[in-house]
């Protein structure tokens, strides 16, 4: 459905993403890689806040290469940033609702099932974002995503400085909405760990390579350890 053909991207002079060459279907797609391997800029040019440099990107066969961000985002992709990804001072209920934006069912349906999926959330509906903990913070994030009834959402490293209970809950999360909703995730973390209990096939990058593109359960822990250079 995504397909990325020589997929070049950095910033100003300094490239970042060498010649990338893969397609994501209906599934849980992990970008795997140590610190500065690259998955945040290959989200960030997924979700075309970063431009293609060279290579070429498609989304259901229509060419996205030059596609503005926002034309993504109505064309169902949604992308939830490593960092500052909810509105801290508006309330759990008004970051959500930012989400229903895009698309055309009625808000409060996709409420109450956002509310559904995440019980959590909805005890803390009146709260403000900023008062959230970490780990709920995360889930909001992956609410307001879903909040917009993407077919993809590209999430860029949600376990980041979670306690490891957090952890836990957040990868249910994630792995709920895959249920539920049956959105195709693209996952970029560093906890390899839990990453793999949830992926389908992992993309693991090195200095801005494809080091390796497998199935998640043929994946070893030598060979990832291999890749973080350990
Ligand atoms: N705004 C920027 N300008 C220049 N170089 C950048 C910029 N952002 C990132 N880089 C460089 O791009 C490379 C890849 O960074 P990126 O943030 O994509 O890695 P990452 O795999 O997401 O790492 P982490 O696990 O730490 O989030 C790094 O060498 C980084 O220094
Ligand atoms: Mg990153």
């Amino acid at each position: 459905m995504l397909e990325v053909s020589n997929l070049c991207s950095g910033y100003g002079e300094v490239q970042v993403l060498h010649d990338l060459n893969f397609d994501i279907g209906n599934e849980v797609f992990a970008v795997l890689g140590a610190n500065g391997a690259g998955k945040t800029t290959l989200l960030k040019t997924l979700a075309k806040l970063l431009p293609v440099r060279t290579g070429r990107m498609s989304w259901h066969g229509d060419d996205v290469t030059a596609a503005p961000p926002y034309e993504l985002t109505g064309m169902g992709v949604a992308y939830v940033p490593q960092e500052g990804n909810v509105f801290p001072r508006l309330s759990v209920a008004e970051n959500l609702s930012l989400g229903a934006l895009v698309g055309n069912r009625p808000k409060e349906q996709r409420l109450e099932e956002i509310y559904a999926l995440f019980p959590r959330l909805a005890e803390r509906k009146d709260q403000s974002a900023g008062s959230l903990s970490g780990g709920e913070g995360q889930m909001l994030a992956v609410g307001r995503a879903l909040m917009q009834e993407p077919e993809i959402i590209l999430l860029d490293e949600p376990s980041a400085g979670l306690a490891p209970l957090y952890v836990d809950v957040l990868f249910e999360t994630i792995a709920e909405a895959r249920r539920a909703k049956g959105v195709i995730i693209v996952l970029a973390e560093q906890n390899a760990v839990k990453t793999l209990e949830i992926a389908d096939r992992v993309l693991v990058l090195s200095l801005g390579r494809m080091l390796m593109l497998k199935d998640a359960k043929h994946l070893s822990m030598k060979e990832l350890m291999q890749a973080y250079h350990i």
